[in-house]
């Protein structure tokens, strides 16, 4: 769903609500919501608490593909970086089926992360894969990333690493679904991995090492703590898609955790683009800084 539907679907929200609530309570209802697969997620400002199942039941009414509403219960937190969702009205399960880009993704909206406001993100990185990539995706979660790669772009190899045990068992069901033969699905934290990877291509002969073309890393709080493995699996050209929160006007800082990692490794690098993919809360946005490995 683009940012047009979801603001069309807010508007249709707001006109069937306009007889339910009071002149001073609509304007409240500013945020619009995201549908996963059939489990729509809505944010409601505590002023509206009170009318929260009828706002629930009333998006079950405008919409017929829906079959659950859920609003979010807090920020996104903790290692996984998920959160709470608290039921409002139509069936409980947090089970679904989403479908982007030619993929589909099964998962539990609570306890693995996932954005559907991404796939437009995944879909630009998708589009500069080059025929025969080894791409590395970190902190993959249920898959998004992983399979978009494997089903839209040329790439030979997709290695994916997620530490979330049930994101993972998803992943491995996602892998499935999408008949994926081109994606190695790892469970464990992203610096072990590499460190045994690294450790293994220490003892191999440079032909035969494990080396990526490009790695993704969108974990935006806390990526940079990996970017020293990341940088070790790399090879000339290779390219890094490195995700971070940053306020606007500052997005230079995440250059320089870019610079900082790289002076350390000693690698040299270039900044090819920082893009915006999506907004977490005013003037502050998350960004991708595309670079390479020279
Ligand atoms: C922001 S989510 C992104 C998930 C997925 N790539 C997506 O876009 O839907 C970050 C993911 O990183 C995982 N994660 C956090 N720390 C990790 C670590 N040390 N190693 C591997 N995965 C990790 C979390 O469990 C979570 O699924």
């Amino acid at each position: 769903m683009n940012d047009k539907m979801r603001n069309k679907n807010k508007n249709n929200l707001k006109a069937i609500l306009k007889p339910k609530l009071t002149p001073q309570e609509l304007p409240s209802l500013i945020r619009g919501f995201d549908i996963i697969g059939n489990i729509a997620i809505i944010e409601i400002p505590r002023e509206l608490t009170k009318k929260q199942k009828l706002i629930g039941n009333s998006l079950l009414e405008l919409h017929k593909n829906i079959s659950s509403v859920f609003k979010k219960g807090a920020a996104y937190s903790g290692k996984f970086r998920t959160r709470k969702l608290i039921w409002l009205a139509g069936k409980k399960s947090k089970e679904t089926l989403y479908k982007e880009n030619n993929i589909r993704l099964k998962l539990d909206v609570e306890k693995v992360y996932f954005s559907p406001r991404l796939a437009n993100d995944r879909l630009r990185i998708a589009r500069q894969v080059q025929v025969d990539e080894r791409i590395l995706v970190l902190f993959s979660g249920c898959g998004p990333y992983t399979f978009t790669l494997s089903k839209n772009s040329p790439a030979k190899e997709i290695y994916a690493i997620e530490l979330n045990p049930v994101a993972h068992k998803y992943a491995l069901e996602n892998q499935k679904l999408n008949k994926s033969n081109n994606t190695i699905i790892i469970h464990g934290d992203a610096k072990k991995e590499l460190e045994k990877i690294i450790a293994k291509n220490k003892k191999t002969n440079s032909k035969n090492q494990l080396k990526f073309d490009r790695i993704l890393m969108p974990l935006p709080k806390g990526a940079e703590v990996f970017l020293d493995v990341a940088l070790k699996v790399t090879r000339k050209n290779s390219i890094i898609h490195f995700y971070d929160f940053q306020k606007e006007n500052e997005f230079e800082l995440s250059a320089d955790k870019i610079e900082k990692a790289c002076k350390t490794a000693k690698k040299r690098y270039k900044i090819i683009s920082i893009v915006k993919c999506g907004q977490n809360a005013p003037r502050t946005y998350r960004i991708c800084v595309d670079f390479k490995v020279l």
